[in-house]
């Protein structure tokens, strides 16, 4: 199906971004949302964005204008009736996107494509409550969406073929990389950070190194950022929620740190807020540190009496990426340039994956590296079923020519 025309649905954070980049790939977008105040600071988002470019050279004002005229935004339905794809961008909250699938379903012409910007909510419980769960779709940018090229596809459980196949390609003429990823909660990008992130919380609270000597051993690694800088980006209160609801679906190996509802709860949500992991101007890290000697103080953290090793944070990231394998939610070769496209991830000065890393150490090593955390940890270090697998088959990585992928000899 070729898409002439497109419309977002909320104007905040994502959908106004949203609407830049459907614009400049040249094609007329409607923005939509119920608050005029929020509509109009989202226009002057995507303004500043383009401004932005013009400055640096590298777009001149005719051009910034051209592609400004493409976005015609609208707190109503009116315009909706020759629309081919419509992206929903409205708060995390079932209800609402409800509400707003079914006023889509009623707008649009039969044959659109309703997708959602969703971070976790279900796209087959979305498709359901539309009544056309073949045209319903997830495509889940990433923050910030005119910088980040992932876009995770994700077809809800009847999602037509075709409707997968169409957004691919919308998804690459936006000059974006799609990966195409079966629905589970955090999807794929999430599912495997948000274990990462939790266990280095969970190191600094049983005081195995401080945040910001965790943070620079993380960059060492081959992360371009540590995960308390970037926790403290994202929001510590968006990172709490997200954690409670990966550790109701998938249980206890995604326990959420103690930490967590101790920051929230004192107001420090990250950058935001002036206080997080770290302080920002006037601020200081000396209240955390204190929530921390509370922790170990009242027995509800152990001190682990270890020095911090980025392993601990690497190998459940590893792991993770092995029971998606297993769950087939994604092919190895696009849980890779998912991780690395997502995160920005490299290892030994290349842009590599999880799966990669886990082919150029060995899968031996890996297996035993997660055996020796599981000891010391416990249950949530457990070593995927198919690890072992590989590891029995001789299926090593790169010194046998075969891992999660293979290798020319
Ligand atoms: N912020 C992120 O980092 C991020 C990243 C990826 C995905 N997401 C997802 O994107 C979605 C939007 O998140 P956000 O951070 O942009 O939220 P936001 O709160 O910044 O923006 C939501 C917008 O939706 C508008 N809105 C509310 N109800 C509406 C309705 N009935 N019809 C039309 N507009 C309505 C609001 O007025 C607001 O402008 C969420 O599903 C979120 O999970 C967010």
């Amino acid at each position: 199906m070729y898409i002439f025309k497109a419309a977002v649905i909320g104007a905040g954070a994502m959908g106004a971004e949203i609407a830049q980049v459907i614009s400049y790939s040249g094609l007329p977008v409607l923005l939509k949302d119920v608050d005029p105040t929020l509509l109009d600071k989202g226009l002057g988002r995507i303004r500043k964005i383009y401004q932005g470019r013009v400055d640096k050279g590298k777009m001149s004002p005719g051009d910034m204008e051209s592609k400004l005229a493409l976005i015609t935004p609208t707190l109503d339905y009116g315009e909706f009736s020759d629309v081919d794809i419509a992206i929903e961008a409205v708060p995390e909250k079932m209800a609402v996107k409800r509400a707003v699938l079914g006023e889509l379903a009623a707008a649009l012409p039969e044959t659109a494509i309703i997708a959602s910007n969703t971070s976790a909510l279900s796209i087959s419980e979305m498709g359901q409550a539309t009544g056309r769960p073949s045209k319903i779709i997830g495509m889940h940018f990433f923050n910030p969406a005119h910088v980040m090229k992932l876009v995770e596809v994700i077809p809800g459980l009847d999602t037509a073929q075709e409707t997968v196949d169409d957004v691919v390609t919308f998804t690459e003429s936006l000059r974006k990389l799609p990966v195409v990823v079966q629905e589970c909660p955090g999807f794929l990008v999430n599912r495997l950070l948000l274990p990462y992130l939790n266990e280095a919380v969970q190191a600094l609270e049983e005081g195995e190194a401080g945040a910001s000597e965790i943070d620079q051993q993380m960059q060492t690694w081959g992360m371009p950022m540590g995960p308390f800088f970037l926790m403290d980006m994202l929001g510590l209160d968006v990172c709490a929620d997200v954690g409670q609801y990966l550790h109701r679906e998938y249980g206890d190996r995604m326990r959420g740190a103690a930490l967590f509802p101790l920051l929230v709860a004192a107001g420090r949500l990250g950058e935001k807020s002036g206080a997080g992991f770290y302080g920002y101007g006037a601020e200081t890290d000396e209240p955390v540190k204190e929530m921390i000697a509370e922790l170990q103080a009242s027995g509800q953290v152990k001190p682990s009496g270890r020095p911090f090793e980025a392993d601990r944070l690497i190998m459940p990231l590893i792991n993770e990426a092995a029971l998606c394998l297993q769950e087939h939610i994604a092919a190895p070769s696009d849980v890779d340039l998912a991780m690395v496209a997502g995160t920005g991830m490299t290892y030994a000065g290349e842009r590599l994956g999880p799966l990669a890393v886990a082919d150029r150490l060995g899968l031996d090593t890996v297996v035993a590296k997660l055996e020796a955390l599981h000891a010391a940890y416990g249950e949530r270090f457990r070593p995927a079923r198919l690890l072992r697998t590989k590891v029995r088959a001789g299926h090593l990585g790169q010194k046998t020519g075969r891992g999660f992928h293979e290798y020319s000899q």
